[in-house]
């Protein structure tokens, strides 16, 4: 996720920015820039880098933060320090904005990373969030003979800042009327040169506050960018303004009405704040899911007013080669794996077509068959790892249009693929993927549904149907966290079990993949999925007392099935939970506790099922005295076999 920090005050400001920007590494970032309102001549100064914010800091002092090969870390550290406080000697100016970019439109490079500036850099702006309509303002922009100088969606909001303060002759009209005409989410920081007192900030989803200083103010993605210098802020409002002097700040509804509410005052240590008040990323990142869904479903779902009438993926051709594929073959490892696993059964259910579900480490070593009308899609957060990779390569080789859904603009996977689909979740910092899996599940399920209209195995009203459920899943995400105290009190009253079962059937099965997954990486319990109907079949010699088997249930015409699976283990000793869409009653008699989900197409289900195997995982974790943002063993990103 983007960092924006901005000031306003008596401070030389590019150390201030670069220093804010350091605070708020922790949320991801490949890129890194500042736009300063110079103090000597009528201009914005921008500088900006690929890479870690220390290769910004090299490019504007000239200098290198390691200047020997024995310099300890440190050091390094100490002098970076230094030579941060030295760019407030080269790029000199009061008024500021900086921002840590990760990419969305266009790959990481110089050109793309922010700030951003009207053609004449009169107006510059940093942007955290997603502009849905960015393509279609960028081609009206371009009619009206606009050059773009980079691939991002922010640039469209200088240049149609620019637009209408020609027009005003307003900076902070100009400001409004882009707003108004901009679809999606952003958190935004905007400087002109003909007002250079001031600050503009907007935010629409994504996050901003305002920190208030004595002589000086602030705006910053996140509170741990200010905490240095003051504990009062604002939490801006969706969808309001705020424009910052050194002396006060003031705050606007969307019509450009003054607003007026007393600040907050952070009583946050600098730890919990990165994490935004949650103990830890996990945590975070679990309940960033209802935005993260929404992020990655918005831009593709096309809107008849208020209802979803169809689905559009501008970044893959959606032509023959999908109509007249003869097979999926979905590659991956892990939870990616396992969100392949549930889109088996979607892409059979709702486009009737074969999909094989290959773990990478298999697929790239049993000289696989691959057919000419195959798609071949690979799934990876990170798009780094090396065994998606390998498989990837191999797809390629043999001829496979290979398709990847991946977290990271500017990943191997994305750069070698043929067409990429990202999934917005934004950076994820814990080890144990979370709102990653439900986003690529997400991006599975609208391609499913997608061909199952192209390939006519939808009617017209089934499709109509599954887009308004699917356009209600975050919502219903939402709920679910709402209510996660159940499985807080569940998880301690069974976090000592030795021996966890999760069971499903079809989409659930799946499901119960990932929920043991979870379990397992987070808490180190032993913990097993099973097809339910498998149990008898060998599994069910290991229940006795000291087992929790949990079934999820969302499959209305298996309930019976699954009810019975769950009498054999219980007759067994084993303790039983369920987590269903059912409200009926259903698992009332043979089941210790019931977790019921919010009401919802069975098949779409998988997204919310597992935010209550995700919940009590991270909070088993917990008990049992463990990180889990950083479970023993495990890296974030396995690059090697
Ligand atoms: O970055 P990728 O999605 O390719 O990573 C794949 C797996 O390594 C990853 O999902 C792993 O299983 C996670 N620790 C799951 O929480």
């Amino acid at each position: 996720m983007c960092g924006i920090v901005g000031y306003v005050g008596s401070k030389q400001v590019t150390p201030v920015l670069i220093n804010g920007l350091k605070k708020l590494e922790y949320r991801g970032y490949d890129s890194a820039g500042v736009a300063v309102m110079s103090d000597s001549s009528d201009e914005i100064l921008v500088k900006k880098s690929k890479g870690a914010l220390k290769f910004l800091v090299e490019k504007i002092t000239d200098e290198v933060v390691k200047t020997s090969k024995d310099m300890s870390d440190a050091q390094a550290e100490k002098r970076l320090g230094e030579l941060i406080e030295k760019t407030g000697t080269i790029i000199k100016g009061n008024v500021g904005i900086g921002h840590t970019r990760w990419a969305t439109h266009g790959e990481p490079s110089d050109l793309n990373s922010h700030p951003h500036t009207n053609v004449s850099g009169t107006i510059a702006v940093v942007h955290n969030g997603i502009i849905e309509n960015y393509a279609k303002l960028k081609a009206w922009l371009q009619d009206q003979g606009v050059v773009f100088k980079s691939q991002t969606d922010t640039e469209v909001i200088a240049h149609l800042i620019n637009y209408f303060y020609e027009k005003t002759g307003e900076i902070f009209k100009a400001v409004l009327e882009t707003l108004h005409r901009l679809e999606g989410s952003y958190a935004l920081g905007v400087l002109c040169t003909k007002y250079p007192d001031r600050l503009i900030a907007a935010r629409k989803e994504s996050p901003l506050i305002v920190g208030l200083g004595r002589g000086e103010n602030f705006i910053a993605s996140d509170v741990p960018a200010v905490l240095e210098y003051t504990r009062d802020v604002y939490y801006l409002n969706q969808n309001e303004l705020a424009v910052l002097y050194n002396d006060h700040v003031d705050l606007f509804d969307s019509d450009g009405n003054k607003v007026v509410r007393e600040p907050s005052h952070v009583e946050w240590d600098m730890a919990s704040a990165e994490k935004g008040g949650y103990a830890h990323f996990m945590l975070k990142e679990i309940h960033e899911q209802p935005k993260a869904l929404t992020d990655t479903l918005r831009p593709r779902l096309i809107f008849d007013g208020d209802k979803a009438k169809d689905i559009q993926f501008d970044e893959i051709d959606f032509g023959e080669d999908w109509k007249q594929a003869g097979r999926i073959v979905i590659t991956a490892c892990g939870t990616a794996y396992h969100a392949g696993v549930v889109a088996k059964y979607a892409f059979e259910k709702f486009a009737r077509i074969p999909v094989a579900v290959d773990v990478a480490s298999e697929f790239r070593y049993r000289n696989p068959i691959l057919n000419k009308n195959d798609i071949f899609i690979v799934i990876s957060q990170s798009g780094e790892t090396a065994d998606t990779l390998a498989a990837l390569r191999l797809a390629k080789a043999a001829g496979a249009k290979v398709i990847a859904i991946t977290n990271c603009v500017g990943s191997t996977v994305s750069r070698e693929a043929d067409e990429v689909i990202y999934t917005w979740a934004g950076p994820e910092i814990a080890v144990a993927s979370t709102k990653a899996y439900t986003t690529q599940l997400m991006c599975l399920y609208l391609l499913a549904i997608k061909l199952g209209k192209e390939r006519g195995s939808l009617s017209a009203q089934q499709y109509s149907r599954l887009l308004s459920e699917i356009a209600a899943i975050p919502e219903k995400a939402q709920q679910i966290l709402d209510n996660q105290s159940e499985i807080q009190k569940f998880a301690s009253q069974q976090f000592n079990k030795s021996k966890i079962f999760y069971i499903g059937r079809l989409f659930d099965s799946a499901s119960s993949l990932e929920s043991a997954l979870k379990l397992k990486e987070v808490s180190y319990m032993h913990c097993e999925a099973f097809a339910a109907g498998e149990l008898k079949h060998g599994p069910i010699a290991l229940v006795d007392p000291d087992t929790l088997v949990v079934a999820i249930a969302t499959e209305p015409e298996l309930y019976e099935k699954l009810a019975s699976n769950i009498v054999e283990v219980k007759s067994r000793g084993a303790t039983t939970m369920a987590i269903t869409l059912d409200k009926k009653g259903a698992f009332d008699n043979c089941c210790d506790s019931v977790i019921t989900i919010p009401d919802s197409e069975p098949a779409l289900a998988s997204m919310l099922s597992i935010i209550p195997a995700q919940l009590f995982a991270y909070y088993c974790s917990i008990l049992r005295g463990n990180d889990p943002d950083k479970p023993r063993n495990l890296a974030k990103s396995v690059t090697v076999e």
